[in-house]
């Protein structure tokens, strides 16, 4: 900690479910009822998550009187993602409590409860949340990266906007194929083939996205969304895909790629375009996706198709000491 954090008189202990009201509220301290009960039960079930699968999980609340003035978590485990040393933690502070200390001594209390060294903390803010940003610089976090999440309406989304678009390039050789309708012997080794030549050039801060990690046919994919396009010499040339997290769980976007040779000409909106239709075909209502902040081709094809960007995620970083370790999915 640092030495001329002044300690405020607020008392630092282990959250428990009944705080879950309280912790919704220093999150989003200007939200309605209704929002705050959904946010509480979504961090609850979150919370419950990471403390069942992620042993350096904690989170902390500081009480004055009988309200929560604070609360902070500390998780080694991102999207099943862990590297060893870095960390990731969240604090917020309700405004009337800020500027005395009391973040950066909840981060304190949780940096010395999980074992062995921290090499990196990470944090992650939304660009509207713009008092915390400058917080953490005054922490010593450095920006290092920004993501962008975005979220379409399949009820207003309308395929045949795009017919000029895919006659265009039918009309130009290229073919718009589903992976399963595809009878190549060699299909698997030529799609994982193109997968790893646009992995090259996806923008990525692991694990915020993702670069090389999902496979595209791994169990999280549907086959039926995995779109392929085929140039007018039949060489696979882009995809897009859909995937599901979990049998039960909402259909997003997965990757979408187009081999360097054929991008600028419209295939990964037609591509996306083909598997936005099938997730509509299966009951989908809204659909989501994200990318890296510098991907300005992605999100540019994204507003093309209607896709609402939302505000960007700040990705932050403390050295604590150390370089960063190797990286390990599905802990
Ligand atoms: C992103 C990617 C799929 C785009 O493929 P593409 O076939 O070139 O895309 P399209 O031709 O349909 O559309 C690209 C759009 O981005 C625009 N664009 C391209 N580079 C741009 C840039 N640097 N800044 C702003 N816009 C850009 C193009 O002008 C075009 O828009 P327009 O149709 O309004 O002119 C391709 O670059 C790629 O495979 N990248 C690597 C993989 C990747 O990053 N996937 C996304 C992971 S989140």
């Amino acid at each position: 900690m640092n030495a001329n954090t002044h300690t405020p008189a607020a008392a630092v202990r282990p959250a428990r479910p009944e705080d879950y009201p309280g912790i919704a509220r220093l999150g989003d301290p200007h939200a309605g009822p209704e929002q705050l009960s959904q946010r509480a039960a979504r961090l609850l079930g979150y919370d419950q998550h990471s403390a069942a699968t992620d042993p350096q999980f904690h989170r902390l609340v500081a009480e004055a009187g009988n309200a929560l003035v604070a609360t902070a978590a500390i998780r080694a485990d991102w999207a099943g993602v862990v590297q060893a040393g870095r960390f990731w933690v969240d604090a917020f502070v309700d405004p009337a409590w800020r500027g005395r200390g009391l973040g950066a001594t909840l981060v304190d209390h949780l940096e010395r409860a999980v074992p062995g060294p921290v090499r990196e903390l990470g944090a992650c803010l939304r660009e509207d949340h713009v008092p915390a940003a400058e917080h953490l610089a005054e922490q010593g976090f450095e920006e290092r990266f920004r993501s962008w999440g975005a979220h379409l309406d399949l009820r207003a989304f309308e395929p045949s906007a795009y017919a000029g678009l895919l006659a265009r390039l039918e009309a130009a050789g290229y073919r718009f194929v589903p992976y399963p309708e595809l009878h190549a012997p060699d299909k698997e080794a030529r799609l994982l083939a193109l997968k790893r030549h646009v992995d090259r050039d996806i923008v990525a801060f692991e694990p915020i996205v993702p670069a090389a990690s999902e496979d595209v046919l791994d169990e999280g994919y549907l086959p039926d969304g995995l779109v392929v396009a085929l140039a007018p010499d039949g060489e696979m040339v882009g995809l897009a895909s859909l995937r599901r997290e979990g049998p039960e769980g909402p259909i997003g976007c997965g990757l979408t790629g187009v081999h360097r040779d054929h991008r600028g000409r419209g295939l990964a909106t037609a591509l996306k375009v083909r598997s936005l239709e099938v997730a509509k075909a299966l009951g989908a209502t809204t659909i989501g996706t994200g990318g890296g902040g510098a991907n300005l081709a992605m999100r540019r094809v994204n507003e093309r198709l209607g896709f609402v960007v939302e505000p960007l995620w700040l990705t932050f970083i403390s050295e604590r000491g150390g370089r960063a370790h190797e990286v390990t999915h599905g802990a």
